[in-house]
């Protein structure tokens, strides 16, 4: 205890400040620090590096979160106008006219808020009419909505699954899977990522449980590639287990009009469960599961985290059901976001970077070291790109990256000039050797 706190004393003083990250302080917290010291050191480790303009955390849209925008930085005097390569909002769709006035004509109707939970007076009409567009849209009998896709997962795989089951998860898999398979009760077993060879052993060897379920996500959040859904669907069927798919990421972005990573493999109507988020393609905010109609019931009625939450907001899911008719209408916006991820994808190999196999809308550029990483986010913001950077715990040591999210709505002249600033941070960094023309 007393060596934990003199190791977070030493990491928070101002020498050492600049190696203190967010694993130190959840170290010293399991090492046996109290909270309210561990909360202490790390708010005095925060000032520091925020009085150097280091912290870019938490910056503040001034506009829609979309391929550019004003954003606000609380140390810094006025406004920057961003290229921003660090949406979810995959589509443009969180400010398309339609989606707006589908939420404010909600609004006038039935009022900013639910007011209740889904299962006693939350639901509206609003809130049927998304869930069955979402149904047809994955192809699926029914589909459920909560109030974010954090607490679908939780709430879906802690209803499924019990003390006497299994949850399988893919090593890659998304916290609030992890989460949800922690609150179900049940063991957790990890397979290697995409390794569907490891998953077919893990399933013989959990024969006995009483229902077994294997989550993946159709595309993984921080790599950004796809899972391998029609072979492991295949050894999911042979033994027998059930299988749910995160769409998070891939809902609105893959398969024939966006409609996700079933279509993609051509495997719609066959997934057990398809998890997603109205938060990123769909513009929104909220989550939902849709699968079987019984499957789908049991969930509405004993998902804790749909049931002790207030339903999420009419102006949302009339938001969220307009957004499907949108990806409906204009196709060619799933066409133009693969568009910008190929052109993406191509250039950064082109110019060296250790990237993806294959393009998507999340494309991680692996700069391995938290020194690097830390240079580069700082330069890029400089020069006004505002870039997610990755560090460990999030991803592995030595796999620290900066994470690029693409939409329909950048244009070929803002990407070229991410790319022109990539290149020259990467070189400042030392990460690349070909200086890149200021
Ligand atoms: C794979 C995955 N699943 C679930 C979520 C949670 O969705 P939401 O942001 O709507 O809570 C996210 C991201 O936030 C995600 O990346």
């Amino acid at each position: 205890m007393s060596t934990a706190i003199e190791f977070i004393k030493a990491k928070a003083s101002m020498e050492a400040t600049e190696e203190l990250s967010l694993v130190d302080v959840l170290r010293a917290r399991e090492s046996g620090v109290d909270f309210c010291t561990a909360a202490g050191m790390f708010a005095s480790a925060l000032e520091h590096f925020e009085s150097k303009g280091h912290n870019l955390y938490r910056r503040m849209l001034l506009e829609p979160s979309d391929a550019e925008a004003l954003v606000d930085y609380p140390r810094e005097a006025g406004e920057r106008r961003m290229i921003i390569l660090a949406s979810n909002n995959y589509l443009g769709l969180a400010s398309h006219p339609k989606v707006i006035e589908a939420a404010c004509q909600a609004a006038r109707m039935y009022g900013a808020g639910s007011g209740s939970s889904p299962l006693l007076v939350g639901t509206f009409p609003t809130t049927r009419k998304l869930e069955t567009k979402l149904a047809n849209f994955k192809g699926t009998e029914e589909a459920c909505v909560f109030a974010t896709g954090y607490s679908a997962n939780v709430g879906v795989i802690s209803a499924v699954c019990g003390k006497n089951d299994v949850v399988i998860l893919d090593r890659l898999s998304h916290a609030s899977m992890v989460d949800g398979a922690k609150l179900s009760g049940a063991q957790i077993k990890v397979f290697r990522h995409n390794d569907v060879e490891h998953l077919d052993r893990v399933l013989r060897r959990n024969r006995d449980a009483s229902t077994r379920l294997v989550a993946v996500e159709g595309i993984y959040s921080m790599d950004g590639d796809i899972a391998r859904l029609d072979e492991i669907l295949e050894v999911v069927r042979k033994h027998d287990a059930l299988l749910l798919v995160d769409e998070a990421h891939s809902t609105g972005v893959l398969g024939e009009g966006g409609r996700g990573a079933a279509a993609h493999f051509g495997v719609d109507g066959q997934i057990d469960l398809h998890v997603g988020t109205l938060s990123k393609a769909l513009g929104a905010c909220g989550g939902f599961v849709a699968g079987k109609s019984d499957l789908v019931t049991y969930i509405r009625y004993f998902a804790r985290s749909g049931m002790f939450s207030t339903a999420p907001s009419p102006m949302v899911t009339a938001a969220a059901a307009a957004a499907i008719e949108v990806i409906e209408e204009e196709p060619w916006r799933v066409e133009r976001l693969w568009d910008n991820c190929r052109f993406m994808h191509s250039e950064l190999k082109r110019m060296g970077f250790t990237i993806s196999e294959a393009p998507s809308p999340i494309i991680p550029v692996i700069v391995g070291s938290m020194p690097i990483l830390r240079q580069m986010t700082l330069e890029l913001h400089q020069a006004n790109i505002c870039v997610n950077s990755v560090p460990f715990p999030a991803v592995p040591h030595g796999s620290e990256r900066l994470r690029i999210s693409l939409t329909a709505n950048h244009t070929r002249e803002q990407l070229v000039e991410a790319l022109r600033c990539l290149e020259r941070a990467a070189y400042n960094a030392g990460l690349c050797r070909h200086k890149a023309v200021a």
